[in-house]
């Protein structure tokens, strides 16, 4: 398993890149190792060039750290090129430290019974409105353009699970720009399945999603 920890944070504006942020005496990366200690799993952790001694440090020993690149792409790849040879390869942001076991066995599950990239997923809550930039000098307005069908959409949250193949042919041409390795997917035409997210898979991004980690930490949620 592949983690992307090499991130700088800059939605979250903390003073330390995001995976090093303390969350009631244990960084987001370390809750986030330690959560996945039932599990089977070689895992290659992937930090800012910077902090590949504190992580190693702060994390056990059979953990491997590398370090990352600018793109989140980058720091996949530079952890693939460190990860053992398995059938069945995971990616998991660091910064979603409260992922359920069952949400990584539903995934390893699916990729088992014969698809080739599996990803978690949530109905969306909100309603969602397509906008542009308004031209009509309406200030810091936008303007509609469209409300998408919420039906069929899904928010994506990780661990995103392939085959071996499937994420090398993904990441074998890659422009740098996708926000998760399932895009990288479906660009080469590898179908992606969607198995049932969580609520606690959340991704820690903004100073909001931090005070609720922080309280799902203070309630011993987690
Ligand atoms: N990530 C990474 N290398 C990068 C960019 C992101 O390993 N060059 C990791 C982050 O550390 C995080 C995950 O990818 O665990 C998801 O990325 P995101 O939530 O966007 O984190 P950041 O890039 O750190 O945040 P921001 O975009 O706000 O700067
Ligand atoms: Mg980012």
């Amino acid at each position: 398993m592949v983690i992307p920890a090499a991130g700088s944070g800059v939605r979250l504006g903390e003073p330390v890149p995001k995976a090093f942020v303390d969350l009631g005496g244990r960084t987001v990366l370390q809750r986030c190792v330690d959560g996945l200690a039932t599990l089977d799993a070689d895992v290659v952790v992937v930090v800012p060039a910077d902090l590949v001694d504190a992580a190693r440090t702060q994390l056990p020993d059979h953990v491997v750290v590398v370090a990352g690149g600018a793109h989140r792409s980058d720091s996949v790849r530079a952890g693939l090129g460190a990860a053992a040879h398995r059938d069945i390869v995971l990616v998991h942001d660091a910064a979603r430290p409260f992922t359920p076991v069952a949400v990584f066995e539903r995934v390893v599950d699916a990729v088992r019974s014969g698809h080739r990239a599996v990803v978690p997923g949530l109905p969306v809550a909100d309603t969602l409105k397509q906008v542009v930039v308004a031209s009509d000098g309406s200030g810091d307005c936008e303007l509609v353009t469209r409300t998408v069908d919420r039906e069929s959409l899904r928010a994506i949250q990780t661990p995103q699970g392939f085959t071996r193949e499937a994420l090398a042919l993904a990441h074998a041409d890659d422009s740098g720009l996708a926000t998760d390795d399932a895009g990288l997917a479906e660009r080469v035409g590898v179908p992606v399945h969607v198995v049932p997210g969580d609520p606690l898979a959340f991704k820690i991004t903004t100073p909001w999603d931090l005070r609720i980690a922080r309280d799902v930490v203070a309630e011993g949620d987690h």
